[in-house]
């Protein structure tokens, strides 16, 4: 379903959201990956070599676009290229593992006959082999000191317990605010034709078809539980998704201050690419246009939402159909 026919309804009554659960679990039955199957990890295409241009960070990266990298060597190039690239799917491991433990939790109140329990469960199988896949790429990367989640990040991650049992549309809110970054990332370098590796591009796709679906239950989740809150948690939430958003765009989309220490990258060209250039801030708005049609569609954008989706600088238009900023960039 386009966000177009999406925005136009107010609700999801629970046959149509029955529906879309039972289809969510077909497409995981039809098209879906194994990471030891659909990935040839030992072919000679797939080799990992030190002095591989296509590991230069891309243009559609902040940091990659930024004149101080690109006036830096290139074997410097492709050493930060590749420690990026190990870092952002360590970070999307530790996301992942945190999103499955919180589905499991959230899946012990799920009754019988719920068909939320069959495409919860496809969506956490996913996701375990998305974790695998991320660290089979990291270890082939070979850079043993990338880290994901910073200790403090780590830590803000003990909220889900709470939220998932005693409100999980702010659960979801936060699932959601982790894979609408990593997901428009990923599809903004393969449609931007980027010259990337060939396995950073083969974990990228199967990645970016799998998410598709997890994305959509997210956004079908809150569709149809949304409107049915009690106007003083409603409020609450629509305050609290423009801060998860901004919150969960630093802990995927940063990278880490080791990674900064350990290329001695200056303050300055990190305030730059995360998020003061004009660029950068424009790259940061497209990212959620999605979530903030889901938002208007939903009744989360009241006054005093707005004000905190602008002070948070990720305020703008809501997209028309799913992706819209990126299919129009590309
Ligand atoms: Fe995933
Ligand atoms: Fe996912």
């Amino acid at each position: 379903m386009t966000l177009s026919t999406a925005a136009a309804k107010k609700s999801t009554t629970e046959p149509e959201y029955h529906d879309v659960l039972r289809g969510l679990s077909e497409g995981s039955v039809t098209k879906h990956f194994d990471p030891y199957v659909d990935i040839d990890w030992d072919s000679p295409e797939l080799a990992v070599h030190a002095d591989d241009p296509r590991w230069i960070m891309p243009e559609e990266d902040p940091l990659g676009r930024h004149p101080w990298y690109k006036a830096q060597p290139v074997e410097r190039q492709i050493e930060m290229g590749m420690w990026r690239q190990a870092g952002i799917a360590k970070v999307g491991l530790d996301f992942e593992q945190l999103l499955i433990r919180g589905l499991m939790q959230y899946l012990i109140s799920v009754p019988n006959g719920d068909p939320e329990f069959r495409y919860v469960t496809h969506e956490a199988a996913e996701e375990c082999n998305h974790t695998m896949m991320f660290q089979e790429m990291i270890n082939r990367i070979g850079h043993h000191d990338v880290i994901g989640m910073g200790p403090v990040d780590r830590k803000l991650t003990m909220i889900i317990w709470p939220a998932v049992k005693y409100f999980p549309e702010l659960f979801f809110t936060m699932i959601l605010g982790g894979e609408e970054p990593i997901d428009h990332l990923q599809k903004s370098l393969l449609r931007g034709g980027a010259d990337l590796h060939p396995m950073v591009q083969r974990v990228m796709q199967i990645h970016v078809a799998e998410e598709a679906r997890h994305i959509s239950f997210a956004h079908e989740y809150l569709r149809r539980n949304v409107p049915n809150m009690n106007p003083i948690t409603k409020t609450v939430l629509s305050v609290a998704f423009p801060i998860a958003m901004r919150v969960m765009l630093s802990m995927i989309a940063t990278p880490p201050k080791e990674f900064v220490e350990k290329f001695d990258i200056p303050d300055e060209v990190m305030r730059e690419a995360y998020w003061g250039s004009p660029e950068a801030q424009i790259t940061k708005r497209d990212v959620f246009a999605d979530v903030r049609a889901l938002v208007v569609s939903t009744g989360l954008m009241n006054p005093v939402a707005k004000l905190t989706w602008r002070l948070l600088g990720i305020d703008g238009p809501v997209s028309r159909y799913r992706s819209e900023p990126a299919r129009r960039a590309a």
